[in-house]
């Protein structure tokens, strides 16, 4: 149920416009913009800011290294070689140093897996080559999107990062930049790893949370699809009580309109009956007791450390086994959560959050799936 916004897209110009303000003045060339899941940077870059880059007149690309998380260096160099190449010509320039090469994926020209020595060198070469003829392609300046960037952090060559960093800063003005990811811990450790004047003069700017224009645009939309009336403030409330996720509110309000109801605690119920029974009950029954301990913790802001030896206690209680938990068998569950992007790290040493806001207000209201 994530039709909604596409066709109803709230616009985000205030954005837009400080990111118009902060890149063509000049006061910096690149930005970075990560939040939480879902929380509308995609759509926001794709809906918003490649149709206002072109409208200053610039040149807009847009790379999504996700969905190509297994070759995040093959799939960036591969996506700008199809946008620099001028419209109309096909991918017949790529050649790779060729080891087994599948057809096209997702329209973009030759997938190649890298396994012969020198490949990576190659690569490189490419992607200054891709880099610099992207730039130079006409007298625009151009916008760099690149999607869920900290993909590239999973890579395992360092040096492909610091000689796409050394391109770009040879290619400003002229490129500019902006990068938008989830992972805050993997971000951290790519600027961590590689310090280097780029990214500490990218500025960051944060997703501005949808506040009551949005709920209030999407009381509109209600009306308008269904004839129906809905109270905006009741609406606020379920807003908030979803963490203001959009995605949620729009899937809330389809509910609403085939569930027949202008009452929005009646949407968030259906809502809730639908996510409780598939995903969450899902993924809640993946989880190992130690894990649930720790999720109903975090869900339920509970001020003791998960590192403290009063937490390990508790888990001991809970788990009745014959050997205590200890705080560094919290630390192994926490790393192995971590990984598989259930908790994500907050920034501040040993703080943890859930990565889905759904799971997170889920159980914070105390419904634990039935397991
Ligand atoms: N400005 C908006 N107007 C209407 N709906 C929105 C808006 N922003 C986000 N949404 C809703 O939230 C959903 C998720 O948005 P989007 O995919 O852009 O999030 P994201 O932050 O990129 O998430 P992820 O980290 O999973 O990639 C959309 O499918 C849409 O339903
Ligand atoms: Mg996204």
């Amino acid at each position: 149920m994530n039709t909604l916004a596409d066709i109803h897209y709230f616009p985000r110009g205030d954005l837009v416009h400080t990111v118009h303000q902060a890149l063509g003045s000049g006061l910096t060339h690149a930005i970075t913009m990560f939040a939480a899941r879902r929380m509308g940077k995609t759509l926001f870059v794709r809906n918003d800011l490649v149709p206002a880059a072109e409208a200053w007149g610039w040149r807009a690309c847009y790379i999504d290294l996700w969905v190509r998380r297994d070759h995040p260096e093959v799939a960036l160099v591969e996506e700008l070689e199809a946008a620099a190449r001028p419209k109309g010509l096909l991918s017949k320039a790529i050649k790779p140093d060729k080891v087994t090469a599948k057809t096209a994926y997702a329209g973009s020209g030759v997938h190649a897996e890298w396994t012969k020595t020198g490949a990576q060198a190659d690569l490189q070469g490419r992607l200054r080559t891709a880099m610099q003829n992207l730039a130079q392609a006409s007298n625009k300046p151009v916008l760099l999107i690149l999607d869920e960037f900290q993909t590239l952090a999973a890579g395992m060559h360092e040096d492909f990062v610091a000689c796409f960093r050394a391109s770009m800063l040879e290619l400003q003005p002229k490129l500019k930049l902006f990068f938008t990811g989830s992972s805050r811990d993997a971000l951290n450790e790519m600027f961590r790893k590689r310090r280097a004047p780029l990214f500490d003069a990218a500025l960051s700017l944060p997703l501005p949370q949808l506040g009551n224009d949005f709920v209030a645009n999407r009381a509109h939309i209600f009306a308008q699809m269904t004839g129906r009336k809905v109270d905006q403030v009741e609406l606020a409330s379920v807003f908030e009580r979803i963490a203001r996720v959009p995605l949620y509110l729009n899937q809330i309000i389809l509910h609403m309109v085939v569930g027949i109801t202008s009452d929005p605690w009646d949407g968030l119920r259906r809502w809730q009956h639908e996510i409780g029974e598939t995903g969450l009950r899902e993924q809640w029954l993946r989880l190992k007791p130690i894990d649930r301990i720790i999720l109903q913790h975090l869900a339920t802001h509970q001020p003791e450390s998960l590192f403290s030896t009063d937490f390990s206690a508790m888990v001991t209680d809970r788990l009745e086994e014959k050997n205590a938990c200890n705080p560094q068998r919290v630390q192994t569950a926490v790393n192995r959560l971590v990984k598989n992007l259930v908790l994500a790290p907050k920034g501040e040493k040993g703080e943890y959050e859930i990565e889905d806001r759904a799971l997170a207000t889920y159980l914070a209201r105390g419904s634990i799936p039935a397991h």
